[in-house]
């Protein structure tokens, strides 16, 4: 026991940092802060964090997958420089080889390494017997269900018997049964040490499944990622999300999650959460709305309590915050503690008429998103009134990836044409200043 005290960590992220941008160096946009953490024996560790946060880049730094910026990864002593044996990946969802059957897509990774035939198949049908996929060895993945498909993910990863399992949120994917199921399956064979596993590190940005699975939640804090919080969960297994610890618990995360941070030395292009480069969540303009009318009407009466709302309006976390952080980003609402408190001119949003309403909307978004701005004063300059899409997406591209500077132009057209400050031709991928009809 006091051997195992003093063992050191299975892993160790030392003052991890990243950036990223086109514009590489000092320039590129902080990702990941001063990042250090410990993964021990024996633990399931949850890194808890908002949309955008660093969550990924920093998992795929520990798997060896991307390099850091600044600071290293020790694996066992050993830098990590490179995909590692004994650290493998659960993603999100798996991109499984359709024409080979369940069997053969768990046996390859097996194979890849230099494992023999018979031994390779052995472990395979031993991972698949583990993880319940039991008699579907010889199905395509066509033929199976969602949730059976990320069981093979889980059987790929469990095949190669690694020493950490690294998830990045794999159950976000599936449906809320399936989803419950998978989880339960999951941490029951960990509890039972049926699988060939010593330690977890998990991605989640649903509180209630870093608490349901998690010995220790690490909260990542926003632009730049750095560590908030640690939280010890003591809670037994298995844990009953109704347990008023667990409330408790979830409350108190909710709280360090929700907690104003302060935008101090604010630095061009190294802060996103400010100017041009902010990433913009997908949120439609009635899911705006309809928070604000409730948070307006009783009993909220203009103030709520961010778990009662979310049950209330029947949302997950995963699908409240970005909610509350638009409203709070074009200053309808204001986040602190765990409550969301409409401002006055969101009071106003609640008592106005349809076209009052999207005209307050579009003036707050011109006052407080950048992009929205940049985008109509380059239509107001323009003698045409009118420019390509690509013009603001390349643009974008110097702050954060395609997939996110996709997400977010998507997200300023269709709140720019509710707010009536620009139309949007999806033919033409053009904006302009005509009505879109
Ligand atoms: N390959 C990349 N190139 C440029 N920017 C990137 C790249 N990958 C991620 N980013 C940026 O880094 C930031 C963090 O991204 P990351 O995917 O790590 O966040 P996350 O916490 O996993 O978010 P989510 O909860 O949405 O999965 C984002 O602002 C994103 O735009
Ligand atoms: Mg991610």
């Amino acid at each position: 026991m006091l051997a195992s005290a003093s063992a050191p960590p299975l892993l160790e992220i030392r003052d991890v940092s990243q950036r990223y941008g086109k514009t590489s160096g000092e320039k590129g946009l902080l990702v990941l802060d001063g990042v250090t953490m410990q993964l021990e024996e024996g633990e399931i560790v949850g890194l808890l964090g908002r949309s955008g946060c660093g969550k990924s880049t920093l998992l795929r730094i520990v798997a060896g997958l991307a390099r850091p910026a600044g600071g290293e990864v020790v694996y066992r002593g050993a830098k990590v420089e490179g995909p590692v044996d004994g650290v493998a990946m659960v993603f999100q969802s798996f991109a499984l080889f359709p024409w080979l059957s369940v069997l053969a897509n768990v046996e390859l990774g097996l194979r890849a390494k230099g494992v023999r035939e018979a031994e390779a198949r052995r472990r395979a049908l031993q991972a698949i017997d583990i993880i319940g996929l039991d008699g579907f060895e010889n199905a395509y993945p066509k033929e199976i269900s969602g949730g059976m498909r990320q069981r093979v993910g889980f059987a790929r990863a469990l095949v190669v018997a690694p020493n950490i399992l690294l998830m990045d949120e794999p159950f976000s994917a599936l449906d809320v049964l399936t989803a419950e199921t998978l989880r339960t399956d999951l941490l029951d064979l960990w509890v039972e040490g049926r699988m060939p596993i010593r330690s977890i590190l998990m991605v989640t940005h649903n509180i209630e499944e870093a608490v349901l699975m998690c010995d220790r939640i690490v909260v990542l804090s926003s632009n730049p990622g750095r560590i908030a919080a640690e939280i010890r969960v003591d809670l037994a297994h298995p844990r009953n999300r109704l347990d008023p610890e667990f409330r408790q618990l979830v409350d108190h995360i909710y709280a360090l999650m929700t907690q104003r941070t302060e935008p101090a030395k604010v630095r061009e292009g190294a802060f996103p959460g400010t100017g041009l480069g902010m990433a913009l969540p997908t949120v439609s303009t009635n899911t705006l709305a309809g928070m604000i009318e409730e948070v307006a009407a009783p009993p909220y009466d203009g103030k709520a309590d961010l778990p009662a709302l979310a049950d209330s309006l029947q949302l997950e976390i995963d699908d409240l915050f970005p909610v509350a952080e638009t409203l709070q980003l074009l200053r309808f609402a204001e986040l602190a503690e765990g409550d969301i408190k409409l401002t006055p001119a969101g009071k106003r949003f609640a008592e106005l008429g349809v076209d009052q309403r999207k005209k307050l909307f579009g003036d707050h978004l011109l006052a407080y998103v950048p992009l929205a701005q940049r985008i109509r004063r380059v239509l107001d300059e323009r003698p045409s009134h009118h420019a390509p899409a690509t013009r603001f997406r390349e643009e974008l591209e110097d702050y954060m990836s395609e997939e996110y500077a996709e997400t977010t132009l998507k997200s300023v057209t269709t709140w720019g044409r509710y707010g009536e400050l620009f139309a949007y031709d999806e033919s033409a991928q053009a904006f302009s200043l005509e009505n879109p009809q």
